[in-house]
């Protein structure tokens, strides 16, 4: 075990909207921490045994939103790592209250045209399947920025950064905030 994990002692929860860049950041993390990384979404698809937009169709997104809340806890108790979780899953206040409790939140900021950027034309959203997306993300945005906004830490993404730049940031950040993760990783 690197010294690094040694030192996580609580589960790093990646937030942020879609196309923020939680799950490829968050691998990079893990691999700099010596952690492990999970994907709560990929977490829900194996154990519905569907899609994220199959479940969308049959469950509607209050089924989703239940499945996703029951999975975030179970991961939760599990040892500590890198998790990234679904852009809707920190607005849960059943999660964000579990979160606060066992884990860090990290929340990737991130600009619309970004976002925009990285989610445009790519399937598998069920919440951007619709007319007019960009102007779903941009309400999206409106609605979830101040739930965001109040993660442990922030830290900005922009389309001209690269993930390790992120990792990085986070890092020194980690280290300010408990004044232990980072300073020698
Ligand atoms: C959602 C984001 C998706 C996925 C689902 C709903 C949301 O995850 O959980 O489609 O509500 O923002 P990503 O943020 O990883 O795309």
């Amino acid at each position: 075990m690197s010294s690094a994990s040694r030192k996580l002692d609580k589960t790093l929860v990646l937030v942020g909207l879609m196309g923020c860049g939680k799950s490829s950041v968050g691998r990079r993390l893990a691999n700099a921490l010596g952690v492990g990384f999970v994907d709560t979404d990929d977490e829900i698809v194996a154990a519905a045994g569907m899609s994220i937009p199959e479940i969308f169709e049959r469950f509607g997104e209050p089924g989703f939103r239940d499945g996703e809340a029951k999975v975030i806890s179970r991961l939760l108790s599990e040892p500590p790592r890198v998790m990234a979780t679904g852009g809707g899953a920190f607005m849960s206040p059943l999660v964000r209250a579990e979160v606060a409790r066992v884990g860090t939140s990290v929340w990737l900021r991130a600009d619309l045209e970004t976002l925009w950027g990285r989610v445009a034309g790519k399937p598998g959203r069920p919440l951007l399947d619709q007319d007019n997306p960009k102007q779903v993300l941009a309400d999206l945005m409106a609605a979830r920025y101040p739930v965001y906004g109040t993660a442990d830490i922030i830290v900005d993404t922009r389309a001209d950064n690269s993930h390790e730049v992120v990792v990085k940031d986070i890092l020194q950040k980690l280290g300010a905030y408990s004044g232990k993760i980072g300073e020698d990783s």
